[in-house]
């Protein structure tokens, strides 16, 4: 794809591209760090650990997310709003990635597609805010911008960024990812064996019917086909693979690496990193690094964006139309989805650009109630998705996945679902600290409304 209304200072720019480029433009949503030796002492040594991800895996999901493109396959991209490092526990990741695999078994039941597992985890600790600072009786101090740059606590001490907690993070990731490749690689995920997936409440669920006849029905399959040919060494291993924000560009350039024998660059810290909706203009740093390296990328698209700025988005980040390369993940609102996604894909139409769209109904669908509690509604969420399913049909286009913000736990954050969860729910389990979740009923329920959507 060529740049024919750029400049030639524009071509050289982005001909000259490196891990530290982005340093020359604007970015966004950046803390200020006090002590820069502290800070460049840390990125060096993150610089020096072993990558989260290799490059291999980072590739394999790029051929799965070129199927899904294609409509051959469907992403559950699903997770926290922001991993806390006080999650960080056996439980709590083995909940995420039960709810994770519940989900998909119901997905892969009803829409007959394979279905590429990404949760928003092992490294989502950075998160955007709205303001730089924040104002408590009369004192201002940072915002707090997620367990990666500094703490929740209101004081001057735990909200000042601190370097040292960039390493912490890279070290959170490091056992959140070992414990779920031990829980992958040991049979947890083995469709023989979806009783591991239970959670205790399931069996006390509006839902648990349902459930139980969807794993059935999957267990009997399984039994026929392998009665037929012999077991089925697939159904005993699957793919999962981690995302997160790439918000906090000096923590992600530390973790990026030159592949000798894929002669690229590689962000080692996840497999598929996103730009943000508040980081994704043009001429932004954010834009700058993530057009430099070859992971599979996504790019939060709002209610603001133009069909010629999403054009030159796609020029930008997927020069080559790599099949697979970048994840449009659209996130509008119920209320706006209809006015806003139908110029785009008429325009990447017309322009015969195939991206992996996947619709994120969490973030334009986000409240306050009367007492000031965030929340979203779940029918609005799943309006959204149900209205996203309709425009791409209309227009010809493929939805190729979901993006969740979920959890496996018990908690009351969003309202609605087949409990029922009124505003007077809310107060009695909401630990976000950020967006309110999905919790492990509403996110089962989300799966079965869209697979009874796509029938
Ligand atoms: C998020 O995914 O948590 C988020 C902040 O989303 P967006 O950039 O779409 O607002
Ligand atoms: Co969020």
């Amino acid at each position: 794809m060529s740049f024919v209304d750029s400049t030639l200072p524009e071509i050289l720019a982005r001909a000259s591209w490196r891990p530290d480029s982005w340093q020359s433009r604007s970015a966004g949503q950046q803390p200020l760090y006090a002590e820069r030796d502290a800070l460049h002492a840390v990125l060096a040594e993150i610089h020096q650990l072993p990558g989260l991800v290799t490059w291999g895996e980072s590739e394999l999901l790029k051929r799965q997310l070129a199927e899904a493109a294609r409509g051959e396959r469907f992403v559950l991209q699903g997770g926290d709003c922001a991993e806390s490092f006080d999650d960080c526990t056996a439980e709590q990741i083995a909940n995420k990635l039960k709810i994770i695999l519940q989900m998909s078994l119901v997905l892969i039941h009803g829409l007959h597609k394979r279905v590429v597992r990404v949760g928003r985890i092992a490294g989502q600790y950075a998160k955007p805010r709205s303001a730089d600072a924040e104002t408590r009786d009369g004192v201002t101090l940072p915002s707090y911008r997620g367990d990666l740059i500094n703490r929740s606590e209101f004081t001057a001490a735990a909200r000042a960024p601190d370097p040292a907690l960039m390493l912490k993070a890279y070290e959170r990731a490091a056992l959140t990812l070992n414990h779920v490749r031990a829980l992958v690689n040991g049979g947890f995920a083995d469709l023989h064996h979806p009783e591991y997936w239970d959670l205790d409440f399931v069996r006390h669920s509006p839902l648990a019917a349902e459930y139980g006849r969807i794993v059935g029905a999957i267990m009997d399959s399984l039994t026929f086909m392998e009665t037929i040919s012999g077991p089925l060494s697939e159904s005993g291993r699957v793919d999962f693979f981690t995302s997160h924000e790439g918000l906090h560009l000096p923590y992600e350039q530390a973790q990026t690496h030159f592949v000798e024998p894929a002669g690229r660059w590689y962000n080692t810290s996840t497999h598929f990193p996103w730009i943000g909706m508040r980081t994704a203009d043009l001429d932004g740093a954010h834009v700058e690094y993530f057009r430099g390296i070859a992971n599979p990328v996504g790019v939060k698209v709002g209610p603001e964006m133009t069909p010629s700025t999403l054009l030159k988005l796609i020029d930008i980040l997927d020069p080559d139309a790599e099949p697979g390369k970048l994840a449009l993940i659209h996130r509008f609102g119920a209320d706006h989805i209809r006015d806003c996604l139908p110029p785009l894909l008429r325009a990447l139409r017309s322009e015969g650009r195939r991206v992996l769209w996947i619709c994120d109904p969490m973030h334009g669908n986000t409240e306050r109630t009367d007492s000031g509690i965030k929340t979203r509604r779940f029918e609005n969420i799943l309006a959204e998705l149900e209205t996203a399913f309709e425009l791409h049909e209309a227009h010809e286009s493929v939805l190729g996945g979901v993006h969740f913000e979920l959890t496996g736990e018990d908690v009351t954050e969003c309202t609605g679902g087949a409990r029922g969860l009124v505003e007077a729910d809310l107060d009695r389990a909401y630990k976000s600290q950020v967006d309110p979740r999905l919790n492990y009923e509403q996110s089962l329920e989300m799966a079965m409304r869209i697979v009874g959507r796509a029938r």
